[in-house]
Order: C-alpha cells, then sequence, then structure tokens
C-alpha cells in the first residue's frame, strides 16, 4: 500500500501488465498507419510515460509532438479544459493520433477535437492506455484502448493525485 497526500493506494496493474496493453495498441495504430507518417500528439501532463513507450514500441516512421491540457483538480475531473501549451505545427492533410494516459469524462477529447478540427487534419484518432467507460460521457470513438478499467481513480505511470505519484512505475487505485 501508498500514501500520496491525505489518500492511501492500492496495487491494481503490474509494469508487465501495462508494457503488454501498449505493445498491443502499438501493433493495432501500427497496421492501419503502414503507408503513411502520423504524427503522435501526447497529453501532457498525464501520457509522458504512454507516449515515450508507445515509441519506443512502434516501428514505423512517425513524428511526436505534445499538447498540455488540464482538468483535474484533486480526484474528480471538471468540466472546464484548458489548453496550456499548444501545437506550433502545420498539421493540415496529416493522420493525428492522440495519446492519452486515460480518458475519463471525455471532455479533455472533446477539447481537443475542437483543436484539431480546426487544423484541418486528414484524420483524428485516439489512443489511450486506460479508457473508463461508465465515466465517459461523449460520443467521439475511442479507436484503440490499453486496458479498460472500472471507473476508479488510479495512479502511477504518469497519472497523478494533486501531483504526486506520477513516477510508480506500475498502477494503484484508491483504496476504499
Ligand atoms: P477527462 O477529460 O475527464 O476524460 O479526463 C482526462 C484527464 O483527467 C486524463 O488525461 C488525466 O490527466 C485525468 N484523469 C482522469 N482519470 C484519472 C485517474 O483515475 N487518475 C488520475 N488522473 C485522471
Ligand atoms: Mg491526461
Amino acid at each position: 500500500m501508498i500514501q500520496l497526500h491525505d489518500k492511501q493506494f492500492v496495487p491494481f496493474l503490474s509494469a508487465q501488465e501495462i508494457a503488454h496493453a501498449i505493445t498491443k495498441m502499438t501493433a493495432q495504430v501500427e497496421a492501419d498507419f503502414k503507408d503513411e507518417v502520423p504524427v503522435f500528439i501526447g497529453v501532457l501532463n498525464g501520457s509522458f510515460m504512454v507516449a515515450s513507450d508507445f515509441m519506443k514500441s512502434y516501428k514505423g516512421a512517425c513524428e511526436l509532438s505534445f499538447v498540455k491540457m488540464a482538468s483535474y483538480e484533486g480526484t474528480s475531473s471538471t468540466n472546464d479544459v484548458k489548453e496550456l501549451i499548444g501545437i506550433n505545427q502545420d498539421l493540415s492533410g496529416r493522420s493525428v493520433v492522440i495519446i492519452e494516459d486515460i480518458v475519463d469524462t471525455g471532455n479533455t477529447i472533446e477539447e481537443l477535437h475542437r483543436i484539431f478540427n480546426k487544423q484541418n487534419v486528414k484524420q483524428l484518432k485516439v489512443a489511450t492506455l486506460f479508457f473508463k467507460p461508465e465515466a465517459y460521457k461523449k460520443d467521439f470513438p475511442i479507436d484503440y484502448v490499453g486496458i479498460r478499467i472500472p471507473n476508479k481513480f488510479i495512479v502511477g505511470f504518469g497519472l497523478d493525485y494533486d501531483g504526486l505519484g506520477r513516477n510508480l512505475p506500475e498502477v494503484y487505485k484508491l483504496k476504499e
């Protein structure tokens, strides 16, 4: 068990289970983008570890950039998603694959669709390591999912609780 701020967390997913989920996603994306050079867009802060492992296992030609978004306060999502760092690259006509650590309510994905549609991209796909289907409130397809999880708050592998826990190589869930 680990303690972060005022809360306790128990082990949930091992580093090996996470690695397996990422290589599964990478293989699917690779198969879909054989004939082009996709631009992967990691969503900071949470997705830095996923983006890194995803890139290392992706065999084809690809590019990587990041955007920074924030919506979470404590352990719940707010409706107000803010773009903190944007893209300064021409993406018109490009295939863009968003790389997320986790899709929860979908507010962040909705905001990303708004941002990238303005850029006239060829297509916009979403790859996420974790997905909470019970919490998802939008209709945008989530094209590549590593692991579906119940509607529980988790930390580790890039995900934080008020800043802490991002460095954990495995994933923990809030103790009930
Ligand atoms: P959404 O906008 O509600 O879909 O939430 C997306 C963002 O909220 C993710 O990219 C994470 O940064 C954060 N988030 C959602 N669920 C969790 C969680 O269980 N633990 C930590 N951060 C989370
Ligand atoms: Mg995130």
